[in-house]
């Protein structure tokens, strides 16, 4: 399957929002029932959402459809599984979970859901917060041995992980950039994710009216090896799908890769502009071509 690259949230009990989700252009949605979402207003949320999925089934969407449960810690996630498994969203993102075993219970709950609705086993995938709780961090490396056949990816939140952690911020005053645990946690998560062999999905642009700065931190996040990204505003989804498929300039290079190396095929290794390049370059390339085609399709 071809990467996500932006995950848009909608707060679950806004009518007016839901009803322009069809139109932002992301890969995924996600209706929240968690913090966006007031107490008084989550059973609200507990029926649009479900109507929503409903008059989308599976198979006629234009982004897939996911949905942010509450946490277990809450007693919340139970019933709000209840509230939507029946209209077969794509994944469950879950907020605040200490580690895999928490993804490992909501797997199991989601077994039993999937039967109940007439889904196919296993076919709602699972996208963790994995940094939210002071716990969390020193399970990232788990992941990968945790044979959790649901888990589409990892990613972060720094604002849950502050609060937990009782910091008063999470930036660095010298810089305005993460302090130095939130560049910690994000780089742990991004080497649990691919020791797990899964999505590195980077966390919100909070400043949704940035557009330059939202196109320079997604670049940043793609060379460094994450696929994709959460939105929290349609207008931070085109630049985002954008910074997460390889510009023109990088198809082009690619191309020139593939190339000299089809010109040398008895080569491991060729010259291409008076740099060195060997497998791993065309391997790269190879993977750029390949998500370039599947991107604009
Ligand atoms: N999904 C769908 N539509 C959205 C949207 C979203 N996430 N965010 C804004 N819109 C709509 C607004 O309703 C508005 O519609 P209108 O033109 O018909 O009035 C339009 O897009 C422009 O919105 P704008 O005025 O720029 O922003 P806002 O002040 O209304 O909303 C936020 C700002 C941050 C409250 C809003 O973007 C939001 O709710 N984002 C999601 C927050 C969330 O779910 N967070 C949880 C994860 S941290
Ligand atoms: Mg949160």
């Amino acid at each position: 399957m071809t990467a996500l690259r932006s995950f848009l949230f909608i707060p679950g009990d806004s009518e007016k929002k839901l009803g322009k989700a069809d139109a932002t252009g992301a890969d995924a949605l996600i209706l929240d029932l968690e913090d966006s979402v007031a107490p008084s207003r989550k059973a609200a949320a507990r029926e649009l959402i479900p109507s929503f999925l409903k008059q989308r089934p599976r198979g006629t969407r234009k982004s897939q459809l996911w949905v942010r449960v509450n946490p277990l810690d809450t007693d919340m996630t139970l019933t709000d599984l209840a509230a939507i498994m029946a209209g077969g969203p794509d994944g469950l993102m879950l907020p605040k979970v200490n580690g895999p075993d928490c993804v490992r219970i909501v797997s199991h709950y989601l077994d039993a859901f999937e039967i109940a609705a007439g889904l196919p086993l296993g076919s709602t995938k699972i996208l963790p917060v994995a940094t939210e709780t002071a716990p969390a961090p020193f399970t990232l490396g788990a992941y990968a041995d945790a044979g959790l056949k649901r888990l589409y990816g990892l990613t972060w939140g720094a604002e849950d992980l502050s609060s937990a952690i009782r910091a008063s911020t999470n930036l660095d005053p010298a810089t305005g950039q993460w302090a130095l645990t939130y560049k910690i946690v994000r780089s742990w998560m991004l080497l649990g994710a691919h020791a797990a062999g899964v999505e590195a999905v980077d966390t919100l642009y909070v400043d949704f009216r940035d557009p330059e700065g939202l196109r320079a931190s997604c670049r940043a996040a793609r060379a460094e090896g994450f696929s994709g990204r959460v939105a929290i505003h349609p207008a931070q989804v085109d630049i985002i799908n954008e910074s997460f498929a390889p510009s023109e300039e990088e198809i082009a290079f690619a191309r020139r890769v593939v190339d000299a190396f089809a010109a040398n095929p008895d080569a491991g290794t060729v010259g291409l502009d008076g740099k060195m390049l060997d497998i791993p370059h065309l391997k790269q390339a190879q993977g750029v071509l390949a998500l370039a085609q599947a991107y604009h399709r």
